[in-house]
């Protein structure tokens, strides 16, 4: 597998193209950034924790049936992923009240929701990824109605075996966000990451954060919150 040309750097990540069409390789970076780019910082081996916890997630959701589009791990920071077109679409799953949620309806953080919440925001950095609803993703065909369908049962799903898996190791998993993608045959898969970037993890019985909180609310300890997660998650 020969490494070719940059195809594309976001905020976390950068993907590079392969001599196989069909592939791609990620390379996670320790760049940090919240409130849509305006805060900017490190996080120190912040890439090799997130590509090795996004790949053992993944790993395991492969094999409760979930298809994702991770191939192989290839190094610290990088992997071989199927490449996607990314449907434009970030998908939030909450089980207890937190961030915007929060902000937006007046319920404390840490509240218990009665039914789980799925939202969905416009992929656009320029729009600060606005929410919107299955009507919006019609109107902007974003995704077919059997996308969109197929991707909110993958959600569920991710959250209810992501949920027990985590509980084990005493981690709450408060929400996180997805990002699904379409391989060249018009297959929908899991993409994107699935890390301390992108969830809110908290310690099931301190009730800590160990995920990018600390970061966006500046409370120190960020390296050893992911550090925890990595060790809960790997053993190492
Ligand atoms: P929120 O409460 O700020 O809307 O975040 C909900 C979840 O989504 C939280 O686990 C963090 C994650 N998230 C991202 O992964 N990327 C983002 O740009 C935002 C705003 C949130």
């Amino acid at each position: 597998m020969k490494k070719m040309e940059q195809l594309y750097e976001g905020k976390a990540k950068k993907v590079y193209a392969t001599d196989d069409p069909n592939l791609v390789i990620v390379d996670y970076k320790d760049d940090a950034t919240a409130f849509n780019g305006l805060k900017k910082g490190t996080i120190q081996d912040k890439g090799i924790i997130n590509n090795r916890v996004t790949n053992h997630l993944m790993k395991m959701l492969e094999t409760k049936g979930i298809p994702t589009h991770f191939v192989e791990e290839i190094s610290d920071r990088e992997t071989i992923v199927k490449k996607v077109t990314i449907v434009p679409i970030e998908v939030i799953v909450r089980n207890i009240a937190a961030g915007s949620l929060s902000k937006r309806l007046g319920i404390p953080e840490g509240t218990k929701l009665a039914k789980t919440v799925l939202e969905y925001s416009y992929k656009d950095d320029a729009l600060g990824d606005p929410m919107i609803n299955d009507y919006h993703v019609f109107a902007m065909e974003l995704a077919t109605p059997e996308e969109l369908s197929l991707i909110a049962d993958y959600s569920f799903k991710i959250n209810d075996l992501l949920t027990d898996y985590l509980k084990d190791l005493n981690i709450e998993l408060i929400d996180f966000k997805l990002e699904y993608g379409k391989t060249a045959d018009g297959t929908i898969v899991l993409a994107d990451e699935i890390s301390p970037d992108t969830c809110r993890f908290w310690d099931t019985v301190t009730h800590e954060k160990l995920d990018k909180d600390r970061f966006r609310r500046d409370m120190g300890n960020v390296e050893d919150a992911y550090q925890e997660i990595m060790k809960r998650l790997l053993g190492e």
